[in-house]
């Protein structure tokens, strides 16, 4: 066993192990998620409260899966396994797995579709009135056999990734495409907030309105700050499982946390300064970036219309990274599974986990709209697996992950992680233990009753 940890891969440098682990956190929870749930639940209220719940929530749930993955230095299941010795919470390892092999199969096809806009951009497709974004998008996502064409090459990318290992692949990857990402998103916040009266969208995102705050704006903040950090699907888990044992957990979870808020708020400042230039309202909800924000570019660039173009083509490559990067860890939350228990290759427990998630994916794809058949309970395929992930396993695994490392591992444990075996001074320790043992459990309880009430 000893040889099985000191054959075990890991991150090459500090920069890669953050470039990779906000790569998995900035997806398209960032970019797309983010902006409708800010422009549905009233703007900067919404994104103060959500600051605050990563901040105060989301950083101590995120240092509680890196401790669990450090000290494992195994797949998120044996991880859970080594600290549960032997009793049931084990599980909670195997569900985290679980839950990111089914949430890959869904992001896989939402990210197909910016790989897909990336082509209409490019050769021109996405020009006309707003009823023909509509009509696009309906005809895109209903359609049989391209968005599973799509599926299938960003998984391939993925796989192309994962298969060159840690080092070579994923951080690799992270170290070229972060960076990209962080550049067009800045070029499109330049170009949307110089439009006329951008300062409308600005206002908006930063002048808080308090009496817009009802239960629902605070949930919704919780369980966006939640999803979009990644946490509670064995991806934070796996890579941490590659950290060294010099890594500064509390620091990292801080700056990935950081980047991932950032990122969020430059998204918004990309899509609601041009928006509001134009007039359109940015609470369209799910739809509002594949069909509310090209007619946006459009014609708030309409005056030059190359530039419009080049915008548009920039928001979908930067989607599609970002989708990406997201992609990757979940690919690599299963892989590294498949590859430890059941004593294979990394290249084919890749293989394997491509392919089943192509096929998953090519359901869910046709659950939207080619095929009736796999609409269940009034309920696409697609949209169970975004329900029963998002809103039914992440809660679960998020409160549990918090329960066993706040009431059952030892202390000393715990505490030998976060200090780094005493080298780090560990000053917020009470702190962090007083947030998991009580408030992250109760906020996520929270949030888990409020939805399941919002099922009635
Ligand atoms: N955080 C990702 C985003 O913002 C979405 C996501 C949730 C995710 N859980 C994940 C991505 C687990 C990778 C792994 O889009």
């Amino acid at each position: 066993m000893t040889k099985k940890i000191t054959e075990r891969a890991s991150f090459g440098s500090k920069l890669g192990i953050i470039l990779a682990t906000a790569g998995s956190a900035v997806g398209l929870g960032n970019v797309w998620r983010f902006p409708y749930m800010t422009g549905e639940n009233g703007g900067a209220v919404f994104i103060l409260i959500y600051v605050i719940c990563v901040l105060l929530l989301g950083i101590p749930c995120m240092i509680s899966e890196f401790i669990i993955g450090r000290h494992g230095q195994s797949n998120t299941a044996r991880s859970f396994r080594l600290l549960a010795n032997g009793t049931p919470w084990a599980l909670v390892g195997y569900m985290g797995v679980l839950t990111g092999f089914l949430i890959m199969s869904y992001y896989a096809v939402v990210s197909g579709w910016c790989l897909q806009y990336i082509w209409a951009s490019l050769v021109g497709h996405l020009q006309g009135d707003p009823e023909y974004f509509k009509t696009y998008f309906a005809a895109l996502s209903g359609d049989p056999v391209k968005p599973v064409i799509w599926t299938v090459v960003i998984l391939g990318m993925s796989y192309l990734i994962v298969e060159h290992g840690i080092r070579n692949g994923i951080e690799r990857a992270s170290k070229m495409m972060m960076p990209t990402l962080f550049i067009l998103l800045l070029i499109i916040v330049a170009a949307s907030c110089l439009l006329p009266d951008a300062g409308k969208g600005i206002e908006f995102l930063f002048k808080p309105d308090f009496s817009k705050i009802t239960s629902d704006v605070f949930l919704g903040a919780v369980g966006q700050a939640f999803y979009s950090l990644s946490l509670a699907m064995g991806a934070l888990c796996t890579y941490a499982s590659y950290f060294t044992k010099y890594t500064n957990l509390t620091k990292s979870a801080t700056q990935i946390a950081v980047i991932d808020c950032l990122v969020a708020i430059l998204a918004g400042l990309m899509i609601f300064p041009a928006a509001f230039s134009v007039g359109i309202s940015p609470d369209s909800g799910p739809s509002l970036i594949f069909i509310t924000l090209p007619n946006v570019f459009q014609q708030a660039f309409s005056a030059a219309p190359f530039v419009g173009y080049i915008v548009s083509l920039m928001f979908f490559v930067l989607l599609s990274l970002a989708a990406l990067t997201s992609l990757m860890s979940l690919h690599e939350v299963a892989t590294a599974f498949f590859e430890e228990e059941f004593h294979t290759t990394r290249k084919h427990a890749a293989i394997v986990v491509t392919t089943t998630t192509i096929v998953i994916g090519a359901f869910c794809s046709l659950s939207l709209g080619a095929t009736d058949t796999l609409t269940f309970f009034g309920r696409s395929l697609f949209s169970w697996f975004d329900f029963i992930t998002g809103q039914i396993f992440l809660p679960i695994v998020g409160f549990l992950t918090c329960i066993f490392i706040g009431w059952f591992v030892d202390h000393q444990v715990v505490r030998d992680e976060f200090t780094n075996w005493g080298e780090l001074r560990g000053r917020f320790f009470h702190l962090y233990i007083f947030l998991v043992k009580y408030v992250c459990p109760l906020a996520i309880l929270l949030i888990f009753l409020h939805q399941l009430g919002a099922l009635n």
